[in-house]
């Protein structure tokens, strides 16, 4: 097992990685205070992985709220299942909430937390690869509204976080690819070194090859919590984790949520800001060959919907979240390892590499 720290003064936490740590009582029970500990999980991850949690939390009053499976259920009608669940039980200030599933619980359950009795503590046990590298780590929580993703949510960070890399074994291919697009990203802003040993060992990653898994998931989290110490509200740096975000939801908004996974949607949005980055003279075109080799090489998709022209794209990208007071902000690339956040690109070249790109999947 490695453990990793998030460094946020008295509110730092670990981060453990390992295979066989969902059981492991002495990883969960020091972060619990008091006596009282819901455990939120979804029909899918539920009958895989809650008995050994429940069995782990062996000492503690425990409940349990199972979730229906599905990004669309990350909303507040939902949430209030969560709320429902701990008042019935009569769960108090000092009770502890456990997110047990992917990056969907635990945003869900993170809000509940910050929100239940104006703020109790939680424990991520992410079994996603995506929710293992990126959702579990920095406290971002939320849900959606029928207007936006994530609109609604708060930061509230983990006690803890437990990664069991066994637990990927029942995931999904398409699944784990879409977690290794969000491996890809930590290489392509901050750590071309990393870059460069995920195109060593990309093919052990999709084989599932556990000693590649272990060292992608710890030094993806590791440049995650230095991201997240650095910039915990994201005033400034922590949106470079947005890289290829503005394109990929444009992609997610036009197929309509679910055809293309969250991942697989950043995939393409990173190709593409490569391009844009190229097109400005930033990227040199081989460093966009390796970025596109790497995604193909996880079985991702680098190229966006046959049926998004260049007019919808750019209207949808410029609804993204990320548009501050009028003006179009993108991560762009000066380098393999080195993101920036900016709104100085020529509009022209944009569009260019959008038409470009069109006609694909
Ligand atoms: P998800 O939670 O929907 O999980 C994907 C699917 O895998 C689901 O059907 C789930 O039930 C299933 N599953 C989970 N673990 C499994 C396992 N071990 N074996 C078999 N099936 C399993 O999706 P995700 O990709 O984990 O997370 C996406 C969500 O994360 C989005 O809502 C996104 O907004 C959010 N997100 C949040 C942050 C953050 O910083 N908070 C960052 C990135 C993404
Ligand atoms: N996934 C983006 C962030 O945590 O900031």
């Amino acid at each position: 097992m490695k453990t990793l720290r998030v460094e946020l003064g008295e509110r730092s936490y670990p981060i453990h990685i390992g295979a066989g740590l969902l059981g492991r009582a002495d990883l969960i029970a020091p972060h619990i205070r008091g006596k009282q500990v819901m455990v939120v999980s979804n029909e899918t991850v539920a009958p895989l992985y809650l008995e050994p949690v429940l069995a782990a939390l062996g000492g503690f009053r425990t409940e349990s709220v199972i979730l229906p499976d599905g990004e669309v259920y990350k909303n507040l009608e939902i949430l209030n299942r969560i709320f429902d669940a701990l008042l019935e039980a009569r769960f108090n200030r000092r009770c502890t909430l456990v997110a047990l599933g992917g990056g969907v619980v635990g945003d869900i359950t993170g809000f509940a937390a910050a929100c239940y009795q104006r703020g109790v503590d939680f424990i991520q046990i992410p079994t996603t690869l995506l929710a293992q590298v990126d959702s579990s780590v920095g406290g971002k929580t939320g849900v959606n509204h029928p207007l936006g993703k994530n609109m609604i949510g708060a930061f509230h960070q983990p006690n803890c976080v437990i990664a069991d890399t066994d637990t990927l074994n029942t995931l999904d291919d398409r699944q784990l690819a879409a977690g290794i697009a969000e491996v890809i990203k930590y290489g392509l802003i901050r750590d071309a070194g990393f870059f460069d040993w995920l195109e060593q060992h990309m093919a052990e990653l999709t084989a599932r090859k556990p000693a590649a898994l272990a060292e992608a998931i710890e030094r993806s989290c590791r440049n995650k919590a230095e991201v997240v110490a650095e910039d915990e509200r994201e005033a400034g740096s922590r949106a470079l984790l947005n890289l290829g975000h503005t394109f990929g939801h444009a992609i997610e908004t036009a197929t309509g949520y679910g055809r293309w996974l969250h991942g697989e949607a950043v995939a393409v949005g990173m190709l593409l800001a490569a391009r844009l980055s190229a097109r400005l003279g930033w990227l040199e075109q081989a460093e966009v060959e390796r970025i596109a080799r790497l995604l193909e090489a996880a079985a991702l998709p680098t190229r966006p919907p046959a049926d998004l022209d260049s007019d919808r794209f750019l209207e949808l990208m410029a609804v993204d979240k990320k548009v501050l007071d009028g003006g179009l902000r993108l991560v762009l690339l000066r380098g393999i390892g080195h993101a920036v956040v900016t709104d100085d690109f020529d509009p022209a070249a944009l569009r260019a590499v959008l038409d470009e790109a069109a006609g694909g999947d």
